[in-house]
């Protein structure tokens, strides 16, 4: 373990040099019973880094790489969005703007900087995050940046404020987050495509579901994934 990451108030932060995945040592900390409500574990770098839909998350050092452990009574769509709003807003407290591609990848110039992935553990949600800060892998998926191009930012620094952002996003009334998510998204009255059809962004609903106009008709759309 290393040392060098500072100890948010509230947050119990457990800092690595390089480990397979944050993701998976939070899976193994709840499986062990010695998880916890706001633990943070970090590394520097990751040699089994996951994505969604089972990619690999490729992790050089001097990005970060972060997994929150939250409790979590039961699943709620919502946190998707609410993460999404607090990477958005913490990425502009360093004066950077982004954008959000449903539900939560964020994108700089189109191209991505940051990717979510959230899981189910227990009586908990472990909410993994990973920032490109100083390299941006090339991918077969998507274009993606690095938020050196922009603005040079400490990894604590933006640990800290993304920190500090989840607590406020997650805690927030949905409809604020909605709003927010709302003015950070990509592709809203735009034509997408949803399993093989092409199909109007609308927006998202008080539940957190996708809605999507087909054929003059709107449908709500819960975790697949659109291409636009
Ligand atoms: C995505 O596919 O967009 C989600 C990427 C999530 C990557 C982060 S990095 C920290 C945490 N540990 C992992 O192995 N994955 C997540």
């Amino acid at each position: 373990m290393t040392k060098g990451f500072s100890k948010l108030a509230g947050y119990k932060v457990l800092a690595f040099d390089k480990i397979s995945s944050t993701q998976t040592y939070a899976h193994d900390l709840i499986a062990s019973g010695g998880a916890r409500d706001h633990t943070a574990i970090i590394a520097q770098a990751q040699y089994a880094g996951r994505g969604r839909y089972r990619r690999t998350w490729v992790s050089h050092h001097g990005n970060l790489y972060v997994s929150f452990i939250f409790d979590a009574e039961t699943r709620d769509s919502r946190l998707a969005y609410a993460v999404a709003v607090a990477i958005v807003d913490t990425l502009l407290s360093f004066g950077v703007s982004s954008e959000i591609k449903w539900p939560n990848d964020i994108l700089i110039d189109g191209k991505k900087i940051a990717g979510v992935l959230i899981e189910y553990s227990g009586p908990f949600v472990i909410v993994g995050i990973g920032i490109n800060v100083g390299t941006n892998p090339t991918v077969a998926e998507h274009k993606t940046t690095k938020l050196d191009n922009y603005v040079k930012v400490e990894l604590m620094d933006l640990f800290d404020a993304l920190a500090k952002n989840l607590d406020k996003w997650m805690k927030a009334d949905f409809q604020d987050v909605r709003k927010q998510w709302m003015a950070a998204a990509t592709g809203l009255n735009k034509q997408v495509k949803y399993r093989g059809e092409m199909v109007e962004l609308v927006g998202i609903n008080d539940a957190g579901a996708l809605v999507v106009r087909r054929n003059g008709e709107y449908v709500l759309i819960h975790g697949d994934e659109i291409f636009m």
